[in-house]
């Protein structure tokens, strides 16, 4: 009998898993399919689709304004650095400013715009 409820159970687990092997098999074609659109996608973006201001209002705005006036993080307009020093900040944090806020292939393109900014 406990044999019987043993085997139940064996035969139920063995159902399930190959119900997650066929999903995960179903993901996993779907996914190559996305990775084939997604690569095109991210060569345009690599191409100059990338925008510093859409980055700037998600991920740093609400330290250094709206305006770039300053806040938590200082100003950005009347920053000194050079575009390799504020890369660096990008890419590293300092202090209390977080790294890795901007994707690593958009962060010399952001430390020039932020040079720029008047
Ligand atoms: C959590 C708040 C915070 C966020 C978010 C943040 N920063 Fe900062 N940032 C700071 C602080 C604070 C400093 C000053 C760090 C120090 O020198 O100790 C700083 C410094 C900087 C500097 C150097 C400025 C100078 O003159 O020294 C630049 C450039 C900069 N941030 C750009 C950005 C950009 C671009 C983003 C968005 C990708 C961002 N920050 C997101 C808080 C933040």
């Amino acid at each position: 009998m406990a044999f019987g409820i043993g085997l139940i159970f064996f035969l139920s687990l063995e159902g399930n898993s190959n119900q997650e092997e066929i999903a995960a098999e179903e993901e996993g074609g779907e996914e190559v399919v996305e990775e084939g659109e997604g690569a095109g996608e991210g060569e345009g973006a690599a191409a100059g689709d990338f925008d510093p201001v859409a980055v700037y209002e998600a991920n740093c705005a609400s330290c250094h304004g709206a305006n770039f006036e300053g806040g938590v993080g200082p100003n950005l307009i009347t920053t000194e650095l050079p575009p390799e020093e504020i890369a660096q900040v990008l890419a590293e944090g300092r202090g209390i400013m977080p790294g890795g806020l901007v994707p690593e292939e958009h962060i010399d393109a952001m430390a020039t715009w932020i040079t720029e900014l008047e």
